[in-house]
């Protein structure tokens, strides 16, 4: 891969992840990740954001250091935005590999190379609004924005080319290949990388989406004409459709988003599972698009990506050990990790002689701030009844997501 020209002396390094890891050690990439690093080139050289030694990432990054004829001993700085390591694994081999680049990063983040890397020498501390001039008009400009997405975290701004590189913030999972700009892409790709970075936001980001809207507050006086993040494509046509995107998603960690649902249900004999098509054609007569998902056949990632974005959640499953179907406990465990809070809910299921899913989802979801519908219980194998009685409760919960949502349904 060559490495993509952003602005006069500015430049993509990319390498993707494709080897069938798992992000962070739990979220499946299928279609892998990428990671950005990027050179700014004035007198003095900067790279910003390095790399894991992963997938043979390093190898990337050096190929296309060459394919601009960057000698890695012209480095003169190294930005650390983050320290998490998908962007600093290599940073021990690249210190032995560039001695001479002094590493500029937040206290924060000079802490955590220190007790992760062992390095001291040559490090700088930033803040927000210090600046680093590079010569032949390149400045960069550090802004904090803890938290999006550990503490440490910061973006830096390119000034004279307005180049915003932002490290995880407007990122997304997916490889990116020789097109890397949102110019560049078909619908079809661009419908993917919407998938992936409301995946990527969901599993990543969510947590943290009060700090997400106020680092857009604070970056909002910045004229920015690149957004130039640490994962996925990079937005010159349209910077705004990637920022606007990230306001959204942040805002459902109220809990009203769109006017959606997301059913999931786990069933071992197949007897909540006949109500399944009960729960849909309720859903169906208000028009609510639905989003299923079986557990444990589903990776929690795309259940959190729907019921993120979800105003309305149902949940089918049965008793188990006096509890509920284990499954689904490990699926609300995760929602209520990640703060899927706020939400209209109904449940069904069948159980044997006791019960007892009932009284351990009101357990988990004690602080979720869930509002749920009257549930639809049966001894056994479900009847007419129970049939009809679930149709009518997914009907009212679509009505009553039609309602409430943040986002109103799309005609
Ligand atoms: C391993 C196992 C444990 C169960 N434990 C209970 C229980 O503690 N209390 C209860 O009322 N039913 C219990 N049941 C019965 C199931 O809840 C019942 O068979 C239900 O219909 C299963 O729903 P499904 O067909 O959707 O899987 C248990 C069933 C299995 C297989």
């Amino acid at each position: 891969m060559q490495a993509r020209q952003i602005a006069e002396g500015i430049y993509r390094i990319g390498a993707n992840i494709t080897n069938g890891d798992l992000f962070e050690g739990m979220w499946p990439i299928p279609e892998g990740v990428s990671l950005n690093s990027y050179v700014v080139w004035g007198e003095k050289v900067a790279l910003i954001d390095l790399v894991r030694d992963w997938d043979e990432a390093p190898s990337r990054v050096r190929e296309q250091l060459d394919s601009i004829h960057l000698p890695m001993h012209q480095i003169d700085y190294l930005i650390l935005n983050h320290l998490e390591p998908d962007h600093t694994g290599w940073l021990r081999t690249f210190r032995d590999l560039c001695p001479q680049a002094e590493i500029l990063t937040t206290p924060k983040g000079a802490n955590l190379v220190k007790s992760f890397y062992k390095i001291t020498d040559k490090v700088r501390s930033v803040k927000s609004g210090d600046t680093l001039e590079l010569g032949k008009g390149k400045k960069l400009v550090f802004e904090e924005i803890p938290n999006v997405h550990w503490p440490e975290t910061m973006v830096t701004y390119e000034a004279s080319s307005g180049v915003l590189f932002s490290c995880d913030a407007f990122g997304s999972y997916g490889s990116v290949g020789a097109e890397v700009f949102d110019d560049e892409l078909t619908p079809s790709q661009h419908e993917f990388y919407e998938r992936e970075s409301l995946r990527y936001y969901a599993n990543i980001v969510a947590s943290f989406s009060v700090f997400v809207e106020r680092a857009v507050q604070k970056l909002s006086g910045l004229k920015v004409n690149v957004i130039a993040p640490s994962h996925g494509i990079l937005w010159r046509k349209n910077p705004r459709i990637i920022v606007d995107r990230y306001v959204r998603y942040a805002s459902y960690a109220e809990g009203p988003a769109e006017s959606e649902v997301t059913l999931i249900w786990g069933s071992m004999y197949g007897n909540t599972e006949k109500l399944v098509q009960a729960a849909l054609a309720g859903l169906k007569e208000e028009g609510v698009p639905v989003h299923i998902h079986q557990i444990p056949q589903t990776h929690v990632s795309y259940i959190l990506a729907s019921a993120w974005k979800s105003t309305g959640i149902v949940l089918g499953m049965p008793t188990y050990e006096y509890r509920m179907f284990p499954p689904m406990a490990h699926v609300l465990d995760d929602l209520g990790r990640k703060k899927v809070f706020g939400k209209k809910v109904f449940r069904f299921g069948s159980y044997g002689w006791s019960g007892g899913a009932a009284k351990e989802l009101g357990e988990i979801t004690a602080k979720y701030r869930w509002e749920f519908l009257d549930p639809v219980e049966f001894e056994g194998a479900p009847s007419d009844k129970e049939y009809e009685e679930v149709r009518k409760r997914c009907k009212e919960l679509g009505a009553l997501v039609k309602k409430s949502a943040r986002y109103p349904l799309k005609s």
